[in-house]
């Protein structure tokens, strides 16, 4: 078999075979298929599409690429959650606590940032001395000690998935719903837990831009994981703005931290909440309003903040910033963005902040770049509010102050401001499982 024919089916329209999806996969991880090839079938997988059995047999061959974790020596349910990614998404840090504090078994692995998008390993990251990478003996230790461990992917999980996110992430081919289908679920599988909630992100910062969009990638990957036995449900959420008020790595951590203390933006707790009941549902933690309330109980009582910072110190992060996480170090500098009309805010293109937080060193241009931790956006002013000439819709951070002229640019371009209020749209657009 060769890979050059593959990609010409593929470039085509064909549908490639079991065999042909197994060989490119094993060929490309044991490193026979070069980048470049690969770079090429993902392009023409982007624009001709994968079909249902394909995308499966690309998810299996993705999850048996490297260890297919056991979890049974986690007592309970094991519940997984995964992002489909987005600006601003910091829930992970939110969530996996509060259904730790519930009762519930977190034992996650988590991504880095994709594209436009922030990933929870990036922001934990953030935290001096943390690890992200454990054994698998401590990992286990520390979720049955205390229901909640967030780690990266270790070096054989997927290990097909992590090759090509990264060559996806720098070819232009990450929003494909067959590609992120198989990514997301190919890990999942391997993860080894009992229940999968996906939040699947539609609008202007997600991957997935329309509604319709959204709900075809939730049915794909909730039949995948299904067909796999684990019980599997998704939540289409709003990522058409930015998702609470910080972008950038240990912005997002301070946000998180404060949201579990019951002090957070309004829309991420809003989300959080409906990820975590959700999440305590699949453990059989009672109906969805029952776990409604065990989650708001959970932050109320600050068991939940407890838990997060109980996680982060097993994790060996530096006790003295996790005690508290406003001590993570600042950017040197800082810059206002400025409206220059007065009116409402009408829309805030979300990719368009994802990607001023790139440039500002809060994600990566390339596979190798390294990550200014400090670096990112506050929002000021969101959706629905009155801005004077001269109100500071955002601020900007940055370790070098040459890094503001275009990111400034980039956020009056994002945001528009019109003469009428627009209408509130819901946060949560539908369930699907
Ligand atoms: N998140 C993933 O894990 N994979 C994708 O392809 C996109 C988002």
């Amino acid at each position: 078999m060769r890979m050059y024919d593959l990609i010409t089916k593929k470039r085509n329209g064909d549908v490639l075979s079991d065999e042909e999806i197994k060989f490119m996969i094993e060929s490309y991880v044991s490193g026979e298929i070069p980048d470049y090839q690969m770079s090429a079938m993902l392009m023409a997988i982007y624009f001709k599409g994968m079909n249902d059995h394909e995308t499966a047999v690309l998810t299996n061959a993705m999850a048996h690429s490297g260890d297919m974790v056991d979890l049974s020596g986690i007592e309970g349910i094991k519940v997984d959650k995964h992002s489909t990614g987005g600006v601003g998404d910091k829930t992970t840090l939110v969530i996996a606590p509060i259904v730790a504090a519930c009762g519930g078994k977190v034992a996650k692995m988590s991504g880095r940032g994709l594209g436009h998008t922030g990933g929870t390993i990036d922001k934990m990251e953030s935290i001096p001395n943390l690890k992200t990478s454990l054994e698998r003996e401590e990992f286990f230790k520390i979720v049955n000690e205390l229901g909640v461990s967030v780690i990266g992917q270790s070096g054989n999980l997927a290990p097909a998935d992590k090759k090509l996110y990264a060559l996806r992430d720098v070819t232009a081919t990450v929003d494909s719903i067959p590609l992120i289908a198989a990514s997301i679920m190919s890990k999942k599988l391997a993860a080894g837990s009992d229940a999968i909630l996906l939040d699947v992100k539609t609008g202007s910062g997600a991957f997935m831009k329309t509604l319709e969009d959204s709900i075809l990638l939730a049915e794909k990957m909730v039949a995948i994981g299904e067909h796999q036995n684990r019980r599997t449900v998704a939540l289409i959420t709003d990522m058409d703005i930015p998702l609470g008020n910080g972008i950038g790595n240990s912005l997002e951590v301070k946000e998180a931290a404060a949201t579990l203390k019951g002090h957070g933006p309004e829309d991420l707790t809003e989300v959080c909440l409906q990820l975590a009941s959700n999440m305590l549902y699949l453990c059989n933690k009672g109906t969805l309003e029952e776990c409604m309330e065990l989650a708001k109980d959970s932050i109320k009582s600050g068991a939940a903040y407890e838990k997060l910072k109980a996680m982060l110190k097993a994790q060996g992060g530096d006790e003295k910033i996790v005690d508290d996480l406003d001590l993570l170090p600042s950017a040197p500098y800082s810059y206002d963005v400025k409206a220059e009309v007065e009116g409402y805010i009408t829309h805030i293109n979300t990719e368009e902040c994802g990607i001023a937080s790139t440039s500002l060193g809060a994600g990566r241009e390339t596979k190798d770049s390294v990550i200014d931790y400090s670096a990112g956006i506050i929002l000021k002013n969101k959706i629905g509010s009155y801005v004077k000439k001269g109100d500071v819709l955002a601020t900007l951070y940055a370790s070098k102050e040459e890094l503001f002229e275009n990111a400034n640019k980039m956020i009056l371009d994002a945001y528009q401001i019109g003469d009428t209020k627009s209408e509130d749209k819901p946060l949560i657009f539908a369930r699907v499982g």
